[in-house]
């Protein structure tokens, strides 16, 4: 059987040793680009939050840097954000290097075992050196608790528009707006949320970014939401609110009025996908938003079979803003980068599919690292079957029945399932968003992750399994239907 060592994601990021969760700060400067993330150095499974430091050149190929910020007598660090202050707004620059102001909540144990509300409180850190090293500010927290239980996650982004900085905190179930000229002071402008979309659990790990609408010159403002438990297809998830922003208040598009618990407006609709948010400080020459999440869900995120190490984060991804008519929707793909790590190639034009048929098999190809793409033209009102299988009993299924517009992932015999009753007990669920008579399908697969990019990123599902065997064949199913474009890529990070 695989173990914790066969787990290991070929090329998505894990820590080196223990536990990870959430990505935190993310920023690009001077060809780098940095991910934190909540870390607990000590353990295989959630504790004292340190916020854990990776850099890289492209967002796939990770090196691991020493940890850059450590719980202390305020709390544990939990999620938060960074920004590159360029004109040196905080004050706290050298007037040689852009300071790197960092933002996060302290979360105070011992306020939470007394059983006060007021234990997550707002506060800074200031890094000189482009990220590698942070000083806590002296006048922490810079934002005190109003008697909010759940009042965490910061995210600053710079609003050129009003020249300000904006900050976004999850606080219960609803979004808090704040605004700042310093990054010190900060001034509570709003609330969003309360009746607007998923309640079904705490809101965590907002996001607030403005985006140009793909062919237009329209700009809309998009707050992504993350939210815990109340996920589309359970437990953990993230949601978004397409909207304008005036400089304070945060107004919802006239289409997404009324838009109640069942929606279907979530970046992933897989359950592995969590508390993602985007870079800061991306060059305009690039202007791409760029995100990544954690491909967990916090049912089972403590109780994966892995030993030294947990959690993975996702493929880094470029989000974009579509308009159809007067509907928006984020679309996700991956980020072009991955494209410089193709390996070995295995392609064909056409594959017929009638009955259970095999269309690659690891002779051909190694298809346990890979991104396998192709396309079904001209869908009818049937069902298209995939799977992936080891040698041994290890299925993932998943596909797309056109009749009810629906997509699946299955993982329930995809290997082992049972350290955790909400991991493999449902099959995964998503609607088909596009209207095109064709369907592509992109899938990213990973030892122990699949994320599948339909029509080009308009559904996307992420999920994690755990094969007992790698996974070594590729195999559809349906009634005679044509399989076009058939494209195998091995990722090679090496
Ligand atoms: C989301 C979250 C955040 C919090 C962090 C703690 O997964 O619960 O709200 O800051 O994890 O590790």
């Amino acid at each position: 059987a695989q173990n914790d060592t066969d787990f290991r994601p070929a090329f998505h990021f894990t820590p080196n040793e223990n536990w990870m969760n959430d990505p935190n700060g993310m920023f690009f400067l001077n060809g780098t680009y940095h991910l934190f993330f909540q870390y607990y150095p000590e353990g295989n499974t959630w504790g004292p939050m340190h916020w854990g430091h990776a850099t890289s050149k492209d967002m796939i190929k990770w090196e691991e840097q020493p940890i850059a910020l450590k719980p202390d007598e305020q709390g544990y660090i939990f999620s938060g954000s960074a920004v590159v202050d360029t004109e040196n707004t905080s004050g706290f620059g050298d007037g040689e290097t852009a300071p790197v102001i960092a933002m996060f909540t302290y979360h105070d144990p011992k306020g939470e075992e007394e059983g006060r509300e007021d234990y997550q409180t707002q506060a800074i850190a200031y890094s000189l050196d482009e990220g590698k090293t942070f000083t806590k500010y002296e006048g922490n927290p810079v934002i005190e608790n109003p008697g909010i239980r759940d009042f965490r996650d910061p995210k600053i982004t710079r609003d050129e528009v009003h020249d300000q900085w904006v900050m976004v905190l999850s606080a219960d179930d609803i979004t808090m707006f704040y605004t700042s000229q310093n990054l010190k002071d900060w001034e509570l402008a709003s609330e969003f949320g309360k009746g607007i979309g998923a309640h079904g659990g705490v809101w965590e790990c907002p996001d607030f970014i403005q985006m140009k609408v793909e062919g237009s010159e329209e700009k809309k403002w998009v707050l992504i939401q993350s939210l815990n438990p109340g996920g589309f297809n359970g437990g953990s998830g993230t949601q978004y609110f397409v909207g304008d922003f005036d400089g304070k208040t945060f107004t919802l598009d006239d289409s997404m009025q009324d838009l109640g618990e069942d929606h279907h407006y979530w970046l992933d609709f897989g359950k592995d996908n969590y508390a993602g948010v985007t870079w800061a400080n991306i060059p305009e020459e690039d202007g791409r938003h760029l995100f990544i999440g954690w491909m967990s869900n916090w049912q089972y995120a403590n109780e994966v079979p892995t030993e030294t190490w947990r959690s993975a984060m996702t493929i880094a991804r470029e989000i974009k803003l579509n308009k159809t008519g007067d509907t928006y929707r984020i679309v996700s793909t991956p980020a072009a980068e991955l494209q410089n790590y193709k390996g070995e190639k295995f392609t064909k034009s056409t594959v017929s599919v009638e009955g259970k048929t095999q269309i690659a098999t690891s002779e051909e190809i190694d298809i346990s690292n890979s991104v396998i793409s192709f396309e079904i033209q001209d869908l009818k009102d049937q069902e298209y079957h995939f799977s992936l299988s080891s040698e041994g009993d290890d299925v993932l299924k998943f596909g797309y029945d056109h009749s009810t517009e629906e997509f699946y992932l299955d993982r329930s015999n995809s290997g082992l399932t049972d350290f955790n009753e909400n991991f493999g007990d449902k099959v995964s669920t998503a609607p088909r968003l596009s209207k095109d008579s064709n369907l592509k399908v992109k899938a990213i697969v990973d030892n122990m992750s699949i994320e599948l990019f339909f029509d080009d990123g308009e559904t996307v599902m992420t999920e994690i399994f755990f094969p007992e065997q790698p996974i070594r064949n590729f195999s559809a199913e349906g009634n005679e239907f044509n399989l076009k474009n058939l494209k195998i890529n091995q990722v090679n990070l090496n």
